[in-house]
């Protein structure tokens, strides 16, 4: 399974990178506001300065939401750097987007997906990524991971190369209960793949082996 950081912060995408263990980093509109990107020029260096610090798949997303707009963006995208993943939302003009892109060769993740339809079309269109969100989901009282389980049923039997990115992580447990299903990837903030280190026998262990190892010396 890969594992993406959900994060436009350099500092966090730079600790996820030193730790060794990440394939990719995903943003959104959201995540870049957070960051105090604004304006193009200011936006597309951002993504430059992202694939200077990883070598691997780098989710942009597009700002607009009509097709000759979103083709436009995703190709101006694109042109930063080989590993950049155009991102797409779910929408009518995203599926047209999705087939364009893929008919040029470029990769994309198609973001907003809340049903196994969405999925469906998305990988039907050649998108490289779908993007099922989770934590909102479960955010409604919708189990989120259910979602997972029936894309991964339905790209398993019609051997879609799309890959599930399991997305809106909210916890340590989302991501084992995802590694359990089979998403390909998930992109996490950093504290919940930080998380993923913690347990107190591990503590309890490791006090007990300082300590005695004081004894050998
Ligand atoms: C990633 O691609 C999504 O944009 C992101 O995971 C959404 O997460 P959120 O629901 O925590 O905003």
């Amino acid at each position: 399974m890969k594992f993406f950081i959900d994060t436009a912060n350099l500092a966090q995408i730079k600790e996820a990178q030193d730790l060794g263990i990440l394939d990719g980093v995903t943003t959104n509109p959201s995540l870049m506001a957070k960051e105090g990107i604004s304006g193009k020029e200011a936006i597309l260096n951002h993504y430059k300065t992202i694939c200077e610090i990883v070598d691997g798949d780098i989710s942009a997303e597009v700002l607009s939401t009509t097709y000759e707009e979103m083709i436009k963006e995703g190709d101006e995208l694109a042109a930063i750097h080989p590993n950049i993943v155009v991102k797409i939302p779910m929408i009518k003009d995203g599926i047209k987007a999705l087939k364009y892109f893929s008919n040029k060769g470029i990769k994309t993740n198609c973001t907003l997906i809340f049903s196994a339809g969405q999925a469906l079309l998305a990988a039907k269109a050649g998108a490289n990524y779908v993007s099922p969100f989770l934590g909102r989901l479960d955010d409604i009282s919708v189990d989120g991971m259910n979602l997972i389980e029936e894309i991964r049923i339905i790209f398993d039997n019609y051997m879609f190369d799309t890959e599930i990115l399991a997305a809106s992580i909210r916890s340590p447990m989302h991501i084992i209960n995802c590694a359990k299903i089979g998403a390909d990837v998930i992109t996490s903030p950093l504290d919940s793949i930080l998380n993923l280190l913690n347990h107190p026998l591990t503590d309890k262990g490791l006090a007990q082996f300082v300590a005695d190892a004081k004894k050998l010396s």
